[in-house]
């Protein structure tokens, strides 16, 4: 069969239909770039606004209408699955499958099922469900992501992450070694780990790290970082998404210490505002989130901190927005994203009354767009001339000769490749800067570097 994955949501989404189309593909399917040609489209999906949800649903009903005219099969896996249940069947009528946020190995099993003739059938799974989840890649990439920790028990007042992704779950580290060990075999150079908060690695249950064996560090994430920095081929690791609380005096030492560990980290904020940051429930203030980045940045001068803000939370005033302004600036991320709040059902937020109207969002909005590309620009703009090191990613789609990489800070660089220095997708090479926008690099390709550590 050929197949289509639409992904919405976080990189967790694009880690999980990676995992599906390798094994789809492991079981004869092939994977097909437009919909014209899928005899099976699956819809991976994002609870974490309510517009994620209804484009979703928008891109499900559209694809079931189709169904009239040829055969078809449709699919919805991910949080919206989880979090709707089979009620999705009765507002996506000729919906074929749902699967839940823990169950997507099961898709070959459920596309089979189909195929024979079954329909509407639900796999939602238990909730916590751990052991039926396979971490398998597809080949022929130089960056990867490994999923560490599943679930979340934060329970942020806003957020429906951790009704729809259960609790916290953090993998054996022997399973993720091997699995890094196996992508480094395959050409991997750059790992991601992922987690919802994934500081708390190792803290809701047991990983099964060796504290007999000679470490530099006794804290669950900094030692696995130890254990993957250690596997021969991993050039640069991640991990993401990042909380104040877990920036621990270990976590900040590994930073320093650690050569692979790259120098960027997303740090969500969401307010600046410590009467916001309490009814969101983050569990730290405003001066406790800019000591965390101070220790980052000594660690490791340069290094790159982004973040998400919420702005229209319910209750934010005119201050609390201009605290958020301030501290956006005293911050000087590399880039924000920022998101209108949206009320989930069931989450404690969506019990306040909102006191934002859409058109005070949308300022709001628009007021620190401007702001973080001013940062971002005078960022930027400093490097140029700075020589710097980029994991190359591969050639822009529209000119082959422009190719696309990132510096260790997650900053894109657009440089000319050119035919006599023989750059492949993966190579470190260093690139000069030469011109700069908020959110991109150019520059000339300087030396191809080779596989050393950045
Ligand atoms: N686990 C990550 C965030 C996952 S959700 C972390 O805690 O860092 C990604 C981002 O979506 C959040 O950082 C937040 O800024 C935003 N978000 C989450 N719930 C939201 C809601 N109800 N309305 C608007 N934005 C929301
Ligand atoms: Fe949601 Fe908070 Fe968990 Fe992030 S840490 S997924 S914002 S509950
Ligand atoms: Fe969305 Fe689920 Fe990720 S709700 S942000 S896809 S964990």
């Amino acid at each position: 069969m050929k197949f289509l994955l639409h992904t919405y949501g976080c990189q967790m989404n694009v880690r999980d239909a990676e995992t599906v189309a390798a094994l789809l593909e492991a079981v004869g399917h092939v994977q097909v770039g437009s919909e014209a040609e899928a005899d099976a489209i699956i819809i991976n999906t994002c609870s974490v606004r309510g517009k994620a949800e209804d484009k979703a649903l928008g891109k499900a009903r559209l694809l079931c209408f189709e169904k009239r005219n040829r055969q078809l099969i449709v699919g919805i896996m991910g949080c919206m699955a989880q979090r709707l249940g089979e009620s999705i069947f009765d507002s996506v009528r000729g919906l074929d499958f749902i699967v839940g946020s823990r169950r997507h190995g099961s898709v070959p099993q459920l596309l089979a099922r189909v195929a024979a003739g079954e329909t509407q059938i639900a796999d939602l799974g238990e909730a916590g469900e751990v052991t039926a989840i396979p971490h398998v890649h597809l080949d022929g990439t130089h960056a990867a992501f490994v999923t560490i920790l599943l679930g979340c028990n934060r329970r942020c007042a806003y957020c429906i992450v951790p009704d729809v992704r259960g609790p916290e779950y953090s993998r054996p580290a022997a399973e993720i070694i091997a699995e890094v060990r196996q992508l480094a075999a395959r050409g991997v150079r750059e790992v991601t780990l992922l987690g919802q908060s994934v500081m708390n690695y190792g803290r809701a249950n047991a990983v099964g790290i060796d504290v007999s064996a000679p470490s530099a560090f006794s804290e669950p994430l900094p030692r696995l970082l130890e254990a993957v920095a250690a596997v021969p081929g991993i050039l640069r690791i991640r991990f993401t998404s990042g909380h104040p609380s877990g920036c621990t005096d270990e976590l900040v030492r590994a930073v320093r210490d650690i050569p692979q560990i790259c120098a960027h980290l997303h740090l969500p904020v969401q307010s600046g505002s410590d009467r916001i940051l309490a009814l969101m429930r983050r569990g730290y203030g405003r001066a406790d989130y800019l000591d965390a980045i101070a220790r980052l940045r000594v660690a490791r001068p340069g290094f790159a901190i982004t973040s998400d803000v919420i702005i229209g939370f319910p209750g934010e005033t005119t201050e609390d927005f201009e605290a958020t302004r301030s501290l956006m600036e005293e911050a000087a991320f590399e880039n924000t994203f920022i998101f209108k709040y949206s009320p989930r059902p069931g989450t404690p937020a969506a019990d306040l009354p909102e006191t934002v109207d859409a058109e005070e969002k949308m300022r709001r909005n628009q007021i620190l767009l401007i702001d973080q590309d001013r940062c971002g620009q005078a960022i930027n703009e400093a490097r140029i001339g700075q020589t710097v090191e980029v994991l190359a990613d591969g050639p822009s789609l529209r000119n082959a000769s422009r190719w696309a990489g990132r510096t260790s800070g997650n900053m894109i660089v657009i440089f000319e490749n050119r035919a006599d220095a023989r750059v492949a997708p993966g190579d470190l090479v260093s690139v000069t800067i030469t011109r700069a926008k908020p959110q991109t690099l150019y520059g000339e390709l300087k030396t191809p570097s080779g596989l050393t550590p950045c």
